[in-house]
C-alpha cells in the first residue's frame, strides 16, 4: 500500500479561496484514481479566519465547491503584527497534532506569511503557490509577505517567467522552482458557465460593454482621506458617462464612513456590498472597463481581454501589462487614461502561457514528485 502524504492547505482571506479550490479539486481527483490505496494525499483544509464575513468568506466556499474547513483558527482582524501573531499562535498546535509532511500556502496575505514561519521552524515543508511575484514596493504589506514566504519555502510554484527570474535573482536554487501556471485561471475556467448565468446584469440593468466595474481596497488608495475623496469624486464624474458598479470592500466602506465621504450617488454610481465570485467574473467579462487595485482582477481582466486600469504605481503581475489588457494609472492621470480606453477597441491582449486551467494538476504533480 502507498504511504499517504499528509498536507495542510491554508486559506485565510478572500483572494486565497479561488486558489485553494482548484488544488483541492485536483487532490480529490488524484485520490479517486488511487482507489486501491484509498487515496495518496491526506489533506486537511485550514481556514485562518483572517476574513470571516459571509460575503468575504462563506459565499466563496459555496460557489467554488470548497469543502467546509477541517480547522478554523478564527483569528479575525487586527493590526499586521496582531493578526500575524494570532495565526502563528493558533497554527503551531495544529501542526503539532497533525504532523503534516507539507503545508501549502497561497498568495501573499498575512496568513500566508504566518503559517510559513510556523511550519518552516518546525521542519515541515512549505509549498508556495503563486511564488516569485514582486512589485518591488516594500510599502505594500503583501510585498513583505511574498519576500519572506519565498525565502523560506521549499517548493516555489510560479505562475509566469518573470516570477522565475525574480526568484533566481534573489538566489533561490533552480531545483526549488517549478513554473506551473496560474491557478486563478483554473478556478475561472471551471466557473464560467455559472458566472454567465449571473442575475446581476438584470438586477442592475447593465448592458454588455455598457458599464465600468470598480474594486478598490488597498491601504495606499483608501486609507488616506485626500486620496479616497479624490477617487470617489472621479467615480461620480465618470458615472455621468457610464454606469459605475462598485462592490465595496469593508475596509473601503469603513474609511468612507470614518472620513465622512459620500459613497453613493443616485443610481449611476452603484455602491454594493462585496459580491461573490461568479458575479465578479460576470462583471469582469462584460464591463467596458475594469478599474481596480486588486491583483486577481488584473489577471481575470487579462483572461477576458477586458481593458483594465490598475490604480497603483506598480504591479507584481507584469505579464498582464506586457501581454494582457492591463495598464497602470494614477489619480492625476485617471480621467485621461479612462478617456483613452473608452476610445479604443473594447477587447484586446493575449493570454499568457500556461494560463490554461491545468495549473493545479501541475502543482500536485510537483509536490508528489518530491
Ligand atoms: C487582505 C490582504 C490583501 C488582500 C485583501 C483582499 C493582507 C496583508 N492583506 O487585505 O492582500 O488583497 O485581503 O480582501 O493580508 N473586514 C471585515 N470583514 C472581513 C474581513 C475584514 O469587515 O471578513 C474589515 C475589517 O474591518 C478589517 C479590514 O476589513 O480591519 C481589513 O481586513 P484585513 O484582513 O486586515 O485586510 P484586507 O484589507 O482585507
Amino acid at each position: 500500500m502507498t504511504r499517504k502524504i499528509k498536507m495542510l492547505v491554508i486559506a485565510g482571506a478572500r483572494p486565497n479561496f479561488m486558489k485553494v479550490a482548484p488544488l483541492i479539486k485536483s487532490m480529490r481527483a488524484r485520490n479517486e484514481q488511487e482507489q486501491q490505496s484509498a487515496g495518496k494525499i491526506d489533506y486537511r483544509l485550514v481556514h485562518t479566519g483572517q476574513h470571516y464575513d459571509g460575503q468575504m468568506s462563506d459565499i466563496f466556499f459555496g460557489e467554488l465547491g470548497i469543502p467546509h474547513p477541517d480547522i478554523n483558527l478564527g483569528v479575525g482582524s487586527g493590526s499586521h503584527a496582531v493578526q500575524t501573531a494570532h495565526v502563528m499562535m493558533r497554527f503551531e498546535p495544529v501542526c503539532e497534532v497533525e504532523k503534516p509532511r507539507w503545508i501549502v500556502v497561497v498568495g501573499d496575505v498575512n496568513s500566508t506569511l504566518a503559517c510559513t514561519l510556523v511550519a518552516s521552524k518546525m521542519g515541515i515543508r512549505v509549498a508556495h503557490v503563486e511564488a516569485g511575484l514582486r512589485s518591488f514596493d516594500r510599502t505594500m504589506p503583501e510585498e513583505i509577505n511574498r519576500i519572506v514566504t519565498d525565502s523560506l519555502a521549499d517548493l516555489l510554484l510560479t505562475p509566469s517567467e518573470d516570477a522565475n527570474e525574480n526568484l533566481k535573482r534573489e538566489g533561490v536554487a533552480d531545483s526549488k522552482i517549478e513554473m506551473v501556471g496560474n491557478v486563478m485561471i483554473d478556478a475561472l475556467v471551471s466557473n464560467l458557465q455559472k458566472s454567465r448565468a449571473s442575475a446581476l446584469s438584470e438586477q442592475l440593468g447593465l448592458a454588455r460593454n455598457g458599464f465600468i466595474y470598480v474594486t478598490l481596497h488597498r491601504p495606499s488608495n483608501v486609507d488616506d482621506k485626500q486620496s479616497l475623496s479624490a477617487i470617489m469624486e472621479e467615480l461620480r464624474r465618470l458615472a455621468g458617462e457610464l454606469p459605475v458598479v462598485f462592490p465595496m470592500h469593508p475596509r473601503t466602506r469603513k474609511r468612507c464612513e470614518q472620513f465622512g465621504i459620500l459613497h453613493h450617488d443616485g443610481n449611476r454610481l452603484r455602491v454594493l456590498d462585496p459580491i461573490g465570485y461568479n458575479d465578479s467574473l460576470f462583471l469582469t467579462e462584460n464591463a467596458r472597463l475594469v478599474l481596480t487595485d486588486s491583483g486577481g482582477l488584473q489577471e481575470e481582466s487579462t483572461y477576458f481581454r477586458t481593458p483594465c486600469l490598475t490604480l497603483r504605481p506598480n504591479t507584481e503581475r507584469p505579464v498582464t501589462l506586457t501581454l494582457g489588457s492591463n495598464k497602470l494609472t494614477r489619480l492625476e492621470r485617471l480621467a485621461d487614461d479612462i478617456a483613452e480606453v473608452l476610445n479604443r477597441e473594447p477587447r484586446f491582449g493575449q493570454l499568457p502561457p500556461l494560463w490554461d486551467g491545468r495549473a493545479a494538476d501541475r502543482m500536485i504533480d510537483a509536490m508528489l514528485r518530491r
